[in-house]
């Protein structure tokens, strides 16, 4: 594809620091790879087609590419051709890492104030569940990337699992039945309702579901590239849908996208090295937190104090993306000092342990966004040691619940990632300040957090959906497995989760014992039980002394975590 990637302005905080570390790591024994693949994923039947792509003499990025693409065909209320994501990557070779952005952006059309009323008052529903929703997606652009740029097999190679599972169909699972009862309201307003609800009805679990429509699309994407999606008859279609349902997408809009490649973003805490996205991905909030925990002993805490330190860093590092973060290539981000550890020293200082500090006396946003709840990860490692962490997302369950006709597109609704009015949560409660106000062309802000974590003992590779709560969930796995847990134990931990507003925490109903709640409560913390477990974790683990692979699903979804 023409010029590819616009010029790399990820912040590449810390590189040189670590790079004696990484030097050392990369000359261990894990050098000459696991000799086994493993995958974890929200779906077995995406696990096949990654798996069925590396028994090609594929590697983990063609590997990336078919679990994705599959992920598309067989998670449609998570993932696909309408969304966006991030993939972090390793080349196991030269130790080479990068994160392509393939994140949604504005239409040329959008504007600051395109979600609020006349007064100024954001329209109920606008930047959620319409036409107008929906970010320029980027998940195309970034498998043509991969595909191209990392992978060893063809685009087409690749995409062919996800091609058969469209075109033939997989059975109805839980989770997917769950979400269409939910969305059926308004997937039933549009295109979306013929293809996912035959007869006006939520299929029956086990029964066959097929989207040839998605399959035609991947056909073109296989055979054309950019032009089977970007330009040509499939641009054409989308557009005329998208204008049709009231968007303001154009044919340039789609043109005009590109994959960013950014350096990813490294932080040490004790003994490990964490390698997570930058912004517009959400490694930054991660690195904030475990910058400001780096010197307690938290193992050595009891259960209470360790999760009031955790609830305190978490704190902190949200307020902080409120008020800086944006997308990179249209704001000034202070990376520097927002990762440096002098930075956390100071932020840590104001952390006392018998006290919460309410999120109202740390300094305010001068303006204010919230994060969501449906989307995707993978982790993929192959018998060579190449790496990818994978999330994707159309932001709520099926976007905005639109289809647009004949295209097997469904379409986002990541605009409401940005800060439609500061100050206003967003649909994950979160507040965002001006540097995530909309601007035509610009990345909204992400929670979604691909990571990985090293130390010399070995590696672990993950994330999870879970809007402004996937920052805490990966932070609590990365914690867990410094800890010593694998990759079993890592996705069934159970989570709390605070993002500085609302000034609560909220737990799974097994996160704390009685007396820890009483105790967190008496030291000033809010607390709420989640209505509903959260996440879908897919993590990887290698343990580079037993040479043992490990790989598991999050048990709160339907997904196979799997070593070939
Ligand atoms: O990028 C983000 O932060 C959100 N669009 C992610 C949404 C999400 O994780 C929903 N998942 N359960």
């Amino acid at each position: 594809m023409a010029g590819v990637i616009a010029a790399a302005r990820g912040y590449c905080g810390g590189l040189l620091r670590y790079s004696l570390l990484w030097l050392l790591l990369a000359a261990g024994a894990q050098a000459a790879g696991p000799g086994n693949a493993a995958i974890a994923s929200a779906h077995p039947l995406a696990n096949a087609a990654g798996y069925e792509v590396l028994e090609a003499g594929g590697n983990a990025f063609d590997a990336a590419v078919a679990v994705s693409a599959a992920l598309a065909v067989v998670e449609p209320n998570a993932t696909g051709l309408g969304g966006g994501g991030f993939w972090l990557l390793h080349r196991a070779e030269d130790s080479f890492e990068v994160l392509v952005d393939g994140r949604e952006r504005a239409p040329a059309a959008a504007s600051a104030n395109m979600f609020l009323d006349e007064r100024g008052e954001p329209v109920p529903g606008l930047s959620r569940n319409t036409a107008l929703a929906s970010g320029i997606p980027g998940q195309a652009a970034g498998l043509i990337h991969i595909a191209k740029t990392y992978g060893k097999l063809t685009l087409a190679q690749n995409l062919a699992p996800a091609i058969r599972l469209a075109r033939e169909g997989f059975p109805m699972y839980p989770r997917l039945q769950g979400g269409l009862k939910y969305k059926q309201g308004q997937l039933l307003t549009n295109h979306a309702g013929k293809v996912f609800l035959p007869g006006g009805k939520v299929p029956e679990l086990g029964q066959l579901v097929t989207n040839p429509e998605l399959a035609d699309a991947l056909v073109l994407l296989a055979r054309n590239g950019r032009d089977g999606f970007y330009a040509g008859e499939q641009a054409r279609r989308m557009v005329e849908g998208v204008r049709g349902l009231g968007g303001i997408w154009t044919e340039a809009d789609l043109a005009d996208y590109q994959v960013v490649e950014r350096a990813p973003l490294k932080t040490r805490y004790k003994d490990m090295v964490i390698t997570g996205g930058p912004a517009p991905a959400g490694g930054v909030v991660l690195a904030e937190a475990l910058n400001i925990l780096e010197p307690y002993e938290l193992n050595k805490l009891d259960g209470t104090t360790r999760a009031h330190l955790v609830v305190e860093a978490l704190r902190r590092a949200f307020r902080d993306r409120g008020q800086y973060l944006g997308d990179p290539d249209f704001v000034t981000i202070p990376m520097q000092r927002l990762v440096h550890p002098y930075y956390a020293d100071g932020q840590r200082a104001s952390i006392r342990l018998d006290k919460a500090t309410p999120s109202d006396s740390l300094p305010g946003l001068s303006a204010w966004e919230a994060a969501g709840t449906n989307t995707t990860h993978f982790s993929i490692l192959d018998a060579e040691g190449n790496r990818v962490s994978a999330s994707m997302s159309l932001n709520f369950w099926f976007g905005n619940g639109i289809m647009i006709p004949n295209t097997g597109v469904v379409l986002n609704n990541e605009m409401d990632d940005f800060s439609v009015k500061p100050g206003v949560a967003d649909g994950f409660q979160l507040v965002g300040a001006d540097a995530n106000v909309i601007v035509p062309g610009k990345r909204m802000l992400s929670s979604m957090a691909p990571t990985w974590a090293e130390s010399d003992h070995g590696l672990v590779i993950l994330g999870t959906p879970g809007g402004s709560r996937i920052i805490s969930m990966v932070l609590l796995g990365v914690l867990a497995w410094s800890e010593g847990a694998d990759a079993e134990h890592i996705v069934a931990r159970p989570r709390f989760h605070h993002q500085y507003m609302p000034d609560v925490i909220t737990y799974e109903d097994n996160a704390f014992s009685d007396d820890q709640l009483r105790a967190l409560e008496s030291m000033g913390h809010r607390l709420e039980l989640s209505g509903r477990r959260y996440g879908n974790m897919e993590a990887i683990t290698w343990d580079y002394a037993s040479g043992e692979v490990k790989a598991a699903s999050d048990p709160r979804g339907d997904g196979e975590g799997r070593v070939y």
